[in-house]
């Protein structure tokens, strides 16, 4: 209640925050709703992206090897409904199709991620290279290419050859760095003549938190306290080496550029009269995207964590802190290994000041003594932790420009997701989002942040780690009961493609005209849809009949579940009726 209270108070007070924390731009222009119409730079790109284990499936054709991820999630128990990415999309069946939905897009980028195992297997060079695996990103660079489609390529979204798990023990070990950088320097050998833009890790801080403190993504470690940022250390590293392969052996060759993408919620102080929530709030945004941007662009990891950390490993007894330290050569190594920022951003949290006793024993999140609030007003599709805020977009961006020296930015994954119950093609809530974020970037390139691109999160649905197939990110729906996995648009494929064409916002009534020819194309496509489904019911039900087994447990599922729960509500009902006649 109390802080339900507060943040109602903060609503009001966030201008007054906005006033006394302004420098380089005016936070005044910020107001709520306040949209701002006019157009992106010439030049502006658009994209749409995917990742490798995300959407791919053929998790073990053509000499792929198995990684992390194959092996999480065929273990019960790590995700929802125990669900894999062993087909996913199909995605490594269907190049020619997707790249026609990007056409359809009239997009001026794809991101996509390599997976490592594919084209080394064990993730070791001199072990084996798979010339199957190389062809498949061979073709689909060249497909589009044709298509005047510009690839930028991740090269590690997560999915670690699970060799390289099992004999080393992945980021926790020092050895991944060469091996990562063999690997990168085989992907610029085969594909740097026409890949010009690089992502070396995406996203490390889930790497590190969500694979090595909570232990809810794969490999799966709970190491509190000290696996994550061990793993942080050698990404940092990694990334650095490579970008200095890259500078040393191909850039001048191949004039592209080496970046990474770093996720980041903004951060709100909840009472912005205090000090302390203010410190709080940064200390969040430090432990988070600073984390890895600090050492990368200023030479070490922010003070901050090394105040906060170091103080409570002291304070547990340890002679050391529990974040690793650069040595003076390496802080040299590192910074400036940056030739572009690639950011992900979904969301935004209140922060205020929470301290943790050093008692509670190591761990990431008491480390950073503060809580996270969340506005119950904001809108919440779906995902638990996603909000849509999307004045938060325009405060990170900035935020970057200010800590980090104005870096030309990439957005690299910004979206909203929808529960999978929902077949609804009519994406309202999806439309808006992204018509409000791409509005608050738009204010913040006028802010002057360089941002060069944005990449919608994500093309298709797919596959979303712990969460399976139950949070839908897609522009595009995909039908994963249907075993060719078709794709539908959702309404927000047209309403995106608008904003392209148009390159902005030119004016209210165009845009919303979108809005109202989005909505009635998606009916049409919401039809074909359902009749669509239907037909994989009665398929489905067909195929029960000549296989009892599945038969007994699908119809369970298809036919004997929704028939209860109807003869259920209807005897309520009946009940009901009769309890109220009594009572009149
Ligand atoms: C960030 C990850 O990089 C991406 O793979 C995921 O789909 C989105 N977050 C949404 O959860």
């Amino acid at each position: 209640m109390l802080q339900l209270h507060v943040l109602s108070v903060c609503h009001v007070l966030v201008l007054v925050l906005c006033l006394s924390a302004a420098e380089d731009f005016d936070w005044t222009k910020n107001h709520r709703g306040s949209f701002y119409y006019g157009t992106f730079p010439t030049g502006f790109s658009w994209g749409v992206g995917s990742s490798a284990y995300q959407t791919e499936g053929a998790w073990d054709k053509d000499g792929k090897g198995m990684s992390i991820w194959d092996v999480f999630t065929h273990k019960k128990g790590k995700v929802i409904y125990n669900e894999t990415g062993d087909s996913s999309c199909e995605g490594y069946y269907k190049v020619k199709d997707d790249i026609a939905l990007l056409k359809e897009l009239k997009l001026n980028h794809y991101r996509f991620s390599i997976s490592w195992p594919r084209i080394m297997p064990t993730g070791i060079k001199s072990d084996h290279v798979n010339e199957k695996g190389i062809k498949y990103y061979d073709d689909l660079i060249n497909l589009l290419l044709e298509n005047k489609i510009t690839p930028i390529v991740t090269l590690y979204h997560w999915d670690l050859p699970q060799v390289l798990q099992e004999r080393y023990g992945g980021w926790q070990n020092l050895s991944m760095i060469n091996y990562f950088n063999d690997y990168a320097n085989l992907c610029f050998e085969r594909f740097g003549n026409r890949v010009k833009y690089w992502i070396t890790f995406n996203n490390p801080w889930s790497i590190a938190v969500e694979g090595y403190e909570t232990g809810e993504h794969a490999p799966g470690m709970k190491l509190r306290g000290s696996g994550p940022y061990k793993a942080a250390h050698y990404i940092i590293k990694a990334h650095a080496k490579v970008w200095h392969t890259y500078d040393n052996q191909w850039r001048s060759k191949q004039k592209g550029m080496v970046g990474i993408s770093l996720n980041g919620d903004w951060g709100e102080p909840v009472d912005i009269t205090s000090q302390k929530d203010i410190e709080a709030a940064e200390r969040y945004i430090q432990f988070y995207l600073g984390w890895f941007a600090t050492p990368i662009f200023n030479g070490d990891y922010p003070q901050v964590m090394k105040d906060y950390i170091g103080r409570k490993s002291a304070q547990q007894g340890l002679g050391t802190s529990r974040l690793p330290t650069f040595s003076s050569q390496e802080k040299s190594y590192i910074k400036g290994t940056c030739d572009f920022l690639g950011i992900g951003h979904f969301t935004t949290r209140y922060i205020t000041q929470k301290n943790f006793p050093a008692s509670h024993g190591p761990s990431y999140f008491t480390d950073r003594d503060l809580a996270e609030l969340v506005d119950p007003r904001w809108p919440d599709p779906s995902s638990e932790w996603l909000y849509s805020v999307p004045w938060g977009f325009r405060r990170l961006l900035n935020f970057v420009k200010t800590q980090y020296g104005n870096p030309m930015i990439y957005v690299t994954e910004n979206g909203v997701s929808e529960k999978m119950t929902c077949t609804e093609l009519c994406d309202d809530w999806r439309m808006q989002y992204f018509k409000e974020y791409i509005n608050e970037m738009l204010k913040a390139i006028k802010d002057g942040v360089n941002v060069k691109g944005y990449t919608a999160w994500s093309l298709l649905d797919k596959f979303e780690w712990d969460e399976g197939y139950s949070e839908r990110f897609g522009l595009y729906y995909v039908d994963f009961r249907n075993k060719n996995k078709p794709r539908y648009p959702k309404a927000s494929v047209q309403y995106y493609k608008r904003i392209i064409s148009s390159n902005g916002f030119p004016s209210q009534k165009e845009a919303e005209n979108w809005h109202r020819k989005a909505i009635e194309t998606c009916s049409s496509s919401n039809q074909l849809l359902a009749a669509e489904q239907q037909r994989t019911t009665a398929a489905n039900i067909l195929r029960l009949i000549h296989d009892p087994l599945t038969s007994h447990m699908e119809m369970v599922t298809e036919i004997v579940v929704p028939t209860v729960c109807t003869l259920c509500i209807l005897l309520s009902a009946i009940f009901l009726m009769f309890l109220l006649r009594r009572h009149n």
